[in-house]
């Protein structure tokens, strides 16, 4: 054992599935899959402190370490971004790294961590005891190294930079109907005021309803049930839903999570899940939910 995790050990801070390792955190994720991490850490000079760890318990990171898994999930605009900008990637990697200690058991619902880059990642812990930092699961099983702690991701993580408004508003090549709908009926303003999950129907899911939008659109307070029927109060990335879940939206009726190999939100499909913004999740739906007599 390691005198770091060992320190740990005698302060009953870790928990029964930690695993403890005697190599370094640069060590440890070279002999792993992390090969696009570690290329990426030793391209921007992030190597070094990685490695140190002669003198256990000084400079020790926490580090959230994407699996090459993890980079072969990276959203196309994150890509786009850090190809165009290359020095933004030392930016984005340093999100991933707490200078501290962070372990599993400190992980309580609304911790926040700064990260090397000074922004914050921000914790939920769910009933079913799902951890999510910035909305990415992070597992039960941490890993002790000799100069600090890492977690696998099988997401990158990404700072909270926008609001669920904000997001639609900036993506309206997808959410084009539903933005315009919000700012039509005044949710969007509505939206900013506290923490949501909202199932947002891609463009074309509109489409399916067209023949009854001339019935609900007459009707603003069918049209804005209907809207309604999308937001729910408190935020559920996919960590926290669970078959047969009902959640309970701002229109008052309750959206039943059915999961099988895919994910159904009251027969809407899930498709793209877990956007992370400063007020919420957002999660696409291939169909817009309506009341049952609107149809
Ligand atoms: C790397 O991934 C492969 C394929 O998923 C797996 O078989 C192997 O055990 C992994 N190696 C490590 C060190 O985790
Ligand atoms: C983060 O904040 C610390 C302390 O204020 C500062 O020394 C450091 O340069 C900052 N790092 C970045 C990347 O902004
Ligand atoms: C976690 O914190 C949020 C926000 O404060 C709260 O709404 C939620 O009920 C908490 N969850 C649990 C499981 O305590
Ligand atoms: C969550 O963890 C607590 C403490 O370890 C345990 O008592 C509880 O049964 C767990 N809940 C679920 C849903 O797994
Ligand atoms: C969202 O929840 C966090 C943590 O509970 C809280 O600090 C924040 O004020 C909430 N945001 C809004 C807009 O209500």
């Amino acid at each position: 054992m390691n005198q770091f995790a060992a320190a740990f050990l005698l302060i009953g801070f870790v928990s029964v599935n930690a695993q403890i390792d005697k190599r370094n955190v640069l060590q440890y994720l070279e002999d792993g899959n992390f090969t696009t991490l570690v290329n990426l850490v030793k391209r921007v000079g992030l190597a070094a402190p990685l490695s140190t760890g002669i003198v256990v318990c000084i400079n020790p990171y926490y580090i959230f370490a994407p699996t090459d898994e993890a980079f072969n999930k990276l959203p196309v605009d994150v890509l786009l971004k850090l190809r165009a900008d290359p020095s933004s990637v030392l930016g984005f990697l340093q999100f991933h790294v707490v200078g501290g200690i962070a372990i599993n058991n400190m992980f309580t619902n609304g911790s926040t961590f700064d990260t090397l880059n000074n922004k914050t990642i921000h914790i939920i812990k769910y009933k079913n005891n799902a951890t999510v930092a910035n909305g990415v699961p992070i597992s039960q099983n941490e890993v002790i190294v000799r100069n600090g702690v890492i977690h696998k991701v099988d997401r990158v993580l990404l700072p909270l930079e926008k609001s669920i408004s904000e997001y639609l508003g900036e993506h309206d090549i997808q959410f084009q109907d539903l933005y315009a709908a919000l700012v039509l009926e005044g949710y969007e303003k509505a939206l900013e005021g506290g923490n949501f999950t909202l199932f947002a129907p891609e463009d074309h899911a509109f489409s399916s309803i067209i023949a009854a939008l001339p019935t609900i659109t007459a009707d603003d307070n069918l049209f804005k049930k209907i809207l309604a029927m999308h937001v729910v109060p408190g935020v559920y990335f996919s960590a926290a839903l669970t078959d047969g879940m009902k959640l309970t939206t701002l229109a008052g009726n309750q959206l039943t999570v059915s999961i099988n190999s895919k994910v159904f939100i009251d027969g809407a499909q899930v498709i793209v899940t877990d956007v992370a913004t400063t007020n919420g999740a957002i999660h696409t739906i291939t169909s817009v939910i309506t009341p049952p007599s609107s149809t």
